[in-house]
């Protein structure tokens, strides 16, 4: 007996990264999954690797319809549904003054929306069948701030806060709402960003990670969870930023007391978050726009916030140089 036999799953964004993580894990466990994506040819794919029983569907999250052509095809195919994973996602990397309105709202639009309409989709049919389990996907831009995200960490602290009301009215009816909060993970997402500065781990995460806490909340043995935050983030959100950018700072496993800041210009792409994070530290050229420090040499909390600037960079343009003991 496997931990979800006779349990149906949906997940969305199934096709890549984590979504495809959690389809292999569920069925693993001996759920019948229903993968779902945009990208249509990579979920049957995945479909392809979780067994006979499981199937595929195109689905874009933000489309109502489309939603209720899914949850049809569950009803038609398995006569129920047990889990939703709300797990697909984009992110938009630019600082808040150099994102425009189009994009923050897809951002939302996507993450935050489609999580909604995800949720509205399938309690009709999980009531159905006397309950079911909702895993919203949040992140730790959806318990802190990062500088460079800021649709993204509107959608991410939406999320947890839709799930938390999502269960108190879903309680009822037997249908439990949880939000996942993954730390820096490696996904066709992420293959750009650099480690997480602030990971007690120091290194991306691995979707497999990951996948074991959706199992979890699939699964009856989390019966008593709802409307919670499940975290699995490598310990990136365990320490106060001031803590996690000293340890950044610890470069050589020896505290230094003054360090010198210099900028790549050949690796800057001009997003200003280290301006935007580090506002006494960091300024724009204005012949083309690339950053730069405006100190030279920074010691004690300056350190600290230089280190956070170095890690909020994404193309880890910026380097702290250790000047001396
Ligand atoms: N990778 C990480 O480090 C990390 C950390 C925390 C949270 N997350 C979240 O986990 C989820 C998955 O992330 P990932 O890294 O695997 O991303 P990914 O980009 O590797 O995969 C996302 C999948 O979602 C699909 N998708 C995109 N837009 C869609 C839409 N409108 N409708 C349906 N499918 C759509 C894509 O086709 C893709 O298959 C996202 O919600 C992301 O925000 C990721
Ligand atoms: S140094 Fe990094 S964060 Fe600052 S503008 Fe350049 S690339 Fe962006």
């Amino acid at each position: 007996m496997s931990r979800l036999d006779g349990k149906v799953a949906l997940v969305s964004g199934g096709a890549a990264g984590l979504g495809a993580a959690y389809c292999r894990a569920l069925a693993a466990e001996g759920a019948r999954v229903v993968v779902t994506d945009v990208a249509a040819e990579a979920a049957r794919a995945v479909a392809g690797d979780c067994g006979p029983h499981a199937s595929s569907v195109a689905l874009d999250v933000v489309d109502e319809s489309a939603w209720a052509a899914a949850t049809d095809h569950c009803r038609r195919r398995y006569g129920r549904l047990d889990v939703l994973v709300n797990n697909a996602g984009i992110v938009h990397r630019t600082a808040l003054m150099e994102t425009d309105a189009a994009s923050f709202q897809r951002v939302l639009e996507v993450n935050a929306f489609g999580t909604f309409l995800g949720m509205k989709a399938v309690v009709p049919l999980m009531r159905e069948g006397g309950g079911g389990s909702i895993v919203n996907v949040s992140s730790t831009a959806g318990v802190t701030g990062f500088p460079g995200i800021i649709g993204y960490t509107a959608g991410k602290w939406a999320v947890r806060g839709m799930t938390k009301a999502a269960a108190v009215e879903l309680a009822p009816y037997g249908v439990r709402v949880n939000t996942i909060v993954p730390g820096l993970v490696e996904t066709p997402m992420t293959a750009g960003f650099a480690g997480p500065g602030g990971s007690l781990r120091r290194k991306k995460g691995s979707v497999d990670e990951v996948a074991p806490l959706v199992v979890f909340l699939a699964s009856d043995e989390s019966a008593f969870c709802t409307g919670a935050d499940f975290v699995a983030d490598g310990g990136e959100t365990a320490a106060t930023p001031a803590v996690r950018s000293s340890h950044e700072v610890r470069q050589e496993g020896t505290l230094m007391s003054a360090y010198k800041i210099e900028v790549d210009l050949d690796q800057c792409q001009a997003h200003g978050m280290c301006v935007a994070t580090a506002p006494g530290l960091f300024g724009m050229r204005p012949d083309d726009s690339k950053a730069m420090p405006l100190a030279d040499v920074v010691s004690g909390p300056e350190a600290e916030e230089a280190g956070l600037a170095a890690e909020g960079c994404p193309e880890l343009a910026i380097t702290l140089r250790p000047l001396g003991d």
